[in-house]
């Protein structure tokens, strides 16, 4: 039996001589971590760039759509090296659906800073969770991430301090504001989940769901007063 509080699997090779129920565990987050960020960039960051107002937001889309893809590629290559098959992280091949948080189509230009201000902060919280995680590979990539989710977290703040400045931008960014946050913290799966209890007992993660999505609604209303917008009324799912 593994010793679980001194457990650190330094490489995939080392992930090959862990129990089952470990190797399961890291794999289930790899590959929703490969899906989710490939239908993200899909979805929205990848028609965002024909949503901005200008050279310089289409350039600075661009890089976070660059950013998004790059996640997907980076989590698909690891998936890979632990022997995942490619079919299984790529969202139009395997059954597993997409979090509902994806589940509309991108309109509007303010919608898309809406979602890099409320969404991509869920996820800095989803990395965050993983900065200490018993499977290296992992960590190591939860800190390669980190810097450019903060950076499209940053993006959504500072393009919307842009838009709220005349109050038809600051309506529509409300607007689509919303339409998205009540539905982020779902994201953070559900309370009492037997997935998140074996990721905690392995030291893939360290946050219960419940305490993530609590987390998150704090540091989400933070975040839309900063731009003097009203916090929607939101249900979080009783612990
Ligand atoms: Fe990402
Ligand atoms: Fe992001």
């Amino acid at each position: 039996m593994t010793d679980k509080t001194k457990l650190q699997v330094k490489t995939c090779d080392e992930l090959k001589q862990q129990p089952e129920e470990y190797r399961e565990a890291c794999e289930k987050l790899v590959i929703s971590h490969a899906i989710n960020e490939l239908y993200g960039g899909r979805t929205y960051d990848d028609p965002a760039i024909a949503f901005a107002p200008t050279p310089y937001a289409k350039w600075l889309t661009c890089r976070v759509a660059m950013e998004e893809y790059g996640h997907h590629v980076r989590f698909f290559e690891l998936g890979r090296q632990m022997g995942i098959p490619a079919e299984k992280m790529l969202p139009e091949k395997t059954a597993k659906k997409p979090l509902s948080v994806f589940d509309f189509p991108l309109t509007s230009w303010e919608e898309f800073v809406a979602i890099k201000l409320v969404v991509d902060l869920a996820e800095i919280l989803q990395v965050e969770d993983l900065l200490h995680c018993t499977f290296h590979p992992l960590r190591n990539l939860a800190r390669m991430t980190m810097p450019e989710e903060k950076f499209h977290a940053q993006f959504g703040l500072d393009f919307g301090a842009e838009l709220v400045k005349t109050p038809e931008g600051k309506a529509k960014l409300q607007e689509a504001v919303n339409k998205i946050f009540p539905g982020v913290p779902a994201f953070f799966g559900r309370a009492k989940s037997k997935n998140n209890e074996i990721y905690r007992k392995w030291g893939i993660k360290l946050r219960s769901n419940e305490d993530m999505a609590a987390d998150y609604v704090k540091r989400g209303a933070e975040a839309i007063r900063k731009l003097g917008l009203q916090v929607p009324d939101i249900a979080v799912a009783a612990a």
